[in-house]
């Protein structure tokens, strides 16, 4: 505890927000968003301050029919102001399709087991590790950015999780070629020693802390929790999503990305820099669940942050 500590105040106080609603926010919903619609929701992330926005993926659309406009969600991207928009891509049909569509930034997924594997990507997690491999040489040799995500790192729907395992995974993916890791509690029933074990793994693996990031769902509450516990052990780089929506369509219940306003507020309220803005943020998550046509899952999408000048509460609707 006392070493985590240390880590925690020689790191940086500056925070990477990635922000996935528009890809993880979107796949699960019955609704089937329009490209227009999903276009807006970016233009008001970035507007927010936003700057990494995972904007799609090239899967299959008999998997996800929701990100089916991939290739048009792509072209109709605001680029070229240093806004880095990554892609899911699955396996060599994926990356065909973002390399034509002009991406510079993609992520692949594993997961830890074989059962969630099989059942998301039609791959066991050695098949896919197999797959992802060329497709992580190719991106680098194309210059592009990499992550890799470790999904069900906390928990499977078929159980326990031990932390060696997705340390074990996100080092084989590292090695790989993937630039960042993300660690994500795919089914949100992570807690936060399960944080701590997790990257103490990593690190002690020759991961340096600056390529590790964590991907939550506030599926049980324990999203924020998950996210203090990652900051006091040196991780600054955090996805979520705009209005809490999100979630796999093969992780039953897992509705609930960890909602981007969630994060602000608790970001601004320890003093970390990452340059988002909680009404702006607030903007986009009330947006997308009108486009949705649901209340925003979030505490602070309902209640609004709080300006502690005046008293009073910000950015509500
Ligand atoms: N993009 C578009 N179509 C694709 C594709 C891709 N990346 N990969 C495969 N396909 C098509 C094939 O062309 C084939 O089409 P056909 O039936 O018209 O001939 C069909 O999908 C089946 O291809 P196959 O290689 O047998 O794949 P599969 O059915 O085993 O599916 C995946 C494998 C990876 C493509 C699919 O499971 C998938 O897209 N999963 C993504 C799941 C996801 O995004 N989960 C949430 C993220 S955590
Ligand atoms: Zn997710």
């Amino acid at each position: 505890m006392r070493a985590m500590t240390t880590r925690e105040q020689s790191a940086p106080r500056q925070v990477r927000i990635y922000e996935v609603g528009a890809r993880d926010g979107l796949q699960a919903e019955s609704t089937i968003v329009p490209t227009d619609t999903k276009l807006r929701f970016i233009e008001l992330l970035r507007a927010a301050g936003l700057r990494e926005i995972e904007a799609t993926s090239f899967v299959s659309p008999k998997a996800i029919p929701q990100l089916a406009d991939a290739e048009a969600v792509f072209a109709g991207l605001d680029r070229g102001d240093g806004i880095r928009y990554p892609v899911l891509v699955p396996n060599r049909r994926g990356l065909e399709r973002a390399e034509a569509a002009g991406v510079d930034a993609i992520a692949v997924f594993a997961a830890t087991d074989d059962g969630y594997s099989v059942r998301n990507i039609g791959m066991t997690v050695e098949e896919s590790l197999a797959t992802f491999e060329p497709i992580l040489r190719t991106a680098r040799t194309r210059g592009w950015w990499t992550r890799a995500y470790v999904s069900t790192a906390f928990g499977s729907p078929s159980g326990r999780v031990d932390p060696a395992r997705p340390v074990e995974l996100g080092l084989r993916l590292a090695d790989l070629g993937a630039q960042e890791i993300a660690v994500s509690d795919t089914l949100g029933v992570g807690v936060p020693s399960q944080v701590g074990d997790i990257v103490g793994g990593l690190i002690s693996g020759g991961l340096p802390v600056e390529r590790i990031a964590f991907h939550f769902h506030d599926t049980r509450g324990t999203a924020l929790a998950n996210v203090y516990a990652a900051l006091q052990a040196g991780v600054r780089c955090f996805d979520a999503s705009a209005g809490g929506t999100g979630g796999s369509p093969f992780a039953p219940g897992a509705a609930g990305n960890l909602a981007t306003e969630d994060l602000v507020y608790l970001l601004d309220g320890l003093g970390y820099e990452h340059g988002a803005d909680l009404a702006g943020v607030l903007a986009a998550a009330r947006f997308i669940a009108q486009a949705l046509g649901r209340p925003m899952a979030s505490k602070v999408g309902r209640a609004g942050g709080w300006d502690p000048s005046t008293g009073q509460a910000i950015g509500r609707g």
